[in-house]
Formats: structure tokens, C-alpha cells, sequence
């Protein structure tokens, strides 16, 4: 089973792709830096694949494939 969750936001970075889901990585004033790393625990736990896209218009799409 497949799920991608898009959005038209600022897209990320390549050269900070795999920071991002790092423990206390943020790039905003008051951000915890949790967020994604509790998503990559999670979907780790459930065996599941996934990887970031820059769209080619806007945003970024995080495509996620669970093993089923
Ligand atoms: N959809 C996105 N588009 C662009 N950058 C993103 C996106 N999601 C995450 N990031 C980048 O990854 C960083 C880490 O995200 P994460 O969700 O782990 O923490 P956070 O959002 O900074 O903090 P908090 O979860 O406390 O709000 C963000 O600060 C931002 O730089
Ligand atoms: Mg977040």
C-alpha cells in the first residue's frame, strides 16, 4: 500500500534531505525537531520505505510504501 502526502510549501533542500529526520533538526525558531523523526521511528517500526520528492512545480511529496 502506497500513500504520498503532498504540499505546496518551500521544498527541502538537498543538501539537508537526510538531517531533516534527525532528532532535534529544525530549521524554525521554536521547532522541537521532533516531528519527522517520530514519523521515521514509526513507519522503521512498521517495516515501511520511503523517500522525499521536490515536486516539479511547488512543495514536496513524502511517498510512503507499506509492506503488505
Ligand atoms: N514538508 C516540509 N517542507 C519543507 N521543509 C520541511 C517539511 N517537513 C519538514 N521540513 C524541514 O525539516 C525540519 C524538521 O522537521 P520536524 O517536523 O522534524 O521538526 P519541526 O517541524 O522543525 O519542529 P516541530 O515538529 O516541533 O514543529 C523542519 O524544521 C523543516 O526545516
Ligand atoms: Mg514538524
Amino acid at each position: 500500500m502506497n500513500v504520498e502526502i503532498i504540499d505546496e510549501g518551500l521544498g527541502i533542500d538537498e543538501t539537508v534531505k537526510e538531517k531533516i529526520f534527525d532528532d532535534f533538526y529544525t530549521s524554525k525558531e521554536s521547532g522541537t525537531g521532533l516531528g519527522l523523526s517520530v514519523c521515521k521511528t514509526l513507519l522503521d517500526e512498521h517495516n515501511a520505505d520511503y523517500k522525499l520528492i521536490n515536486n516539479a512545480t511547488k512543495g514536496t511529496t513524502f511517498s510512503i510504501q507499506f509492506k503488505v
